[in-house]
């Protein structure tokens, strides 16, 4: 029976200082066991809640466009032309991947995109509103005659007055310029025109910012990262079936970053959160500006900033995006990813964006409040809680010796509209989140404590039961006869 007794008792202490140990080791690697577990969670995986959730987001998006109405167009160019912001005309974004094709053997999925949006009666414009704006049309055609020879020139400067082009601005209703598109003589004729002569852009009866947009997939074919192997999903590896992009060389042609749904985790204020944005043919980089806390919990910001779009002079690295005049800091040059048209791109109201585009226009008011784009992201789990994607889009325009309607036309953009795309996720994941965040920071204390409740419990039960074993008998049974015995035991020996 003391034999029984004293194999329990070995069991338990053996048991419990295994267990002790476990938890100790648990504490040390709390973050990567923790990682593992939750990196496994997220994996774009057939019928997981991952690829559910990514499949068709349900994330309310506001997709807000700001118009700017040209004040004084029959004053130009002799006054600087005055914008007047109109706005928010307000719709809701829904966002759908389809035609999904799973790569298993190198773990990637491939998928289109389809938006589509739905007007929102919280919108603050009518889409009724009468709006004057450069007209893009003629830009366009002028801005792809530039280095043409002096008759061609001459034959586009004929044409636009023949078709009544004699104004550089444009009136329409607010839902034509976007999505209901309007018409245009110029239109017609380029649709007679052979593609390359249109930059390769399909003929359309009618030309709006948005039109023949919704429930597309403009964003073309991706295809990411499943998340399957090491590594998070949905990190960008081909981009309609090119593993590069075709517009730029170098560096500038490498297609990197998340396709938007997914963000690194351990994210600290030196890490970057590179993205690649379709709209723009290109990756994007957002730095660190501030933390906070929102609902109880932390969060990171990271903005484009100075250093993000085309400035040789604050950040060489992006000098291979730069493939013409690139006059000005804090622009993009999109020309090539949308037809060869004059298309430029900047924050909203030129923030961060060089003076001089500034000096050239007024009604301009960067507030980086209002016109930053940025993301708020819970920096260890990766999870972005507070988005707003902002652009503006612009028109560039230059004066021309050969077509009388640029004649006197200044070098500069044009400001025509900025749109922002917000997401803020509810307050019921935030808690949700919280909770996450509290496991796996409690997680190593938790078990710490853990580790040295039963490390004592263990050495507690060895003790006592020491104690017990040795003492117990001699005391109770035979209290009298202990010298005796103590001393019979020291002398059997010899
Ligand atoms: C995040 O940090 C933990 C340690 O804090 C590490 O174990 C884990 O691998 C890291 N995860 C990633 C994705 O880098
Ligand atoms: C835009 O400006 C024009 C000219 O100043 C004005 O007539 C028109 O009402 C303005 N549109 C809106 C929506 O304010
Ligand atoms: C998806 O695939 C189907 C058939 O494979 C095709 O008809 C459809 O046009 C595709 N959708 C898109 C958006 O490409
Ligand atoms: C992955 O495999 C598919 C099918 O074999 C292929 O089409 C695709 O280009 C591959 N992707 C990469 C990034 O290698
Ligand atoms: C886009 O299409 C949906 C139908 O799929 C329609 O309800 C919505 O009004 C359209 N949006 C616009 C801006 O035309
Ligand atoms: C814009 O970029 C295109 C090529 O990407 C280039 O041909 C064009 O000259 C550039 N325009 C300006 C005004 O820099």
């Amino acid at each position: 029976m003391r034999g029984g007794l004293l194999r329990w008792r070995s069991l338990w202490i053996c048991g419990g200082a295994l267990l002790a140990l476990s938890a100790f080791v648990a504490a040390l690697t709390w973050g990567a066991i923790f990682d593992s577990a939750f990196g496994s969670q997220l994996a774009l995986i057939p019928d997981s809640r991952s690829f559910m959730r990514w499949l068709e987001p349900d994330v309310p998006i506001f997709f807000d466009i700001y118009m700017f109405n040209w004040t004084n167009p029959e004053r130009f160019p002799e006054e600087k032309p005055n914008f007047e912001e109109i706005g928010p005309y307000r719709y809701q974004e829904h966002r759908r991947h389809v035609n999904i094709s799973w790569h298993p053997e190198n773990g990637t999925i491939g998928y289109r995109t389809l938006r589509s949006w739905v007007w929102d009666e919280s919108s603050v414009g009518s889409q009724d509103d009468i709006i004057t704006t450069i007209d893009v049309i003629t830009a366009s055609a002028i801005y792809q005659a530039r280095f043409s020879g002096f008759i061609e020139q001459k034959l586009v400067s004929l044409t636009l007055t023949s078709s009544q082009h004699t104004k550089v601005s444009v009136t329409a209703r607010a839902s034509e310029f976007l999505f209901e598109g309007y018409e245009d003589p110029l239109l017609n004729l380029a649709k007679l025109m052979p593609a390359s002569v249109r930059g390769g852009a399909p003929a359309l009866d009618r030309f709006g910012w948005f039109f023949s947009r919704n429930n597309t997939d403009t964003d073309g074919y991706m295809e990411v990262t499943s998340g399957t192997r090491d590594g998070l999903p949905g990190q960008i590896l081909r981009w309609n079936y090119q593993d590069h992009i075709p517009f730029y060389d170098g560096e500038c042609s490498k297609l990197s970053g998340s396709a938007g749904e997914y963000i690194p985790r351990n994210l600290t204020e030196d890490s970057k959160l590179t993205m690649y944005v379709p709209d723009l043919c290109r990756t994007v980089n957002m730095e660190f500006v501030e933390s906070g806390v929102q609902n109880g919990l932390k969060y990171n910001k990271y903005e484009v900033n100075e250093r993000s779009f085309d400035n040789s002079s604050t950040s060489p690295e992006n000098t291979c995006f730069c493939k013409g005049e690139c006059a000005w800091g804090g622009v993009m040059n999109v020309s090539a990813c949308r037809f060869g048209s004059p298309a430029f791109i900047t924050l909203p109201h030129f923030l961060h964006g060089d003076p001089a585009l500034l000096d050239q226009v007024t009604g301009m008011n960067p507030d980086p409040d209002k016109h930053s784009f940025y993301f708020a992201v819970e920096p260890k789990l990766g999870v972005p809680i507070d988005v707003a994607g902002r652009f503006q889009f612009n028109v560039y325009v230059e004066p021309s010796d050969h077509i009388t309607l640029y004649e006197n036309m200044p070098r500069m953009l044009f400001p025509v509209f900025w749109v922002e795309q917000k997401a803020k996720i509810d307050p019921k994941i935030i808690s949700e989140l919280r909770t996450v965040r509290g496991i796996l920071d409690w997680g190593p204390t938790f078990c710490a404590c853990f580790a040295v409740v039963i490390a004592l419990l263990v050495t507690a039960i060895t003790c006592c039961t020491k104690r017990t074993e040795y003492t117990r008998p001699h005391d109770l049974l035979k209290p009298y006869e202990k010298p005796k015995d103590e001393a019979e035991m020291k002398l059997n020996p010899i």
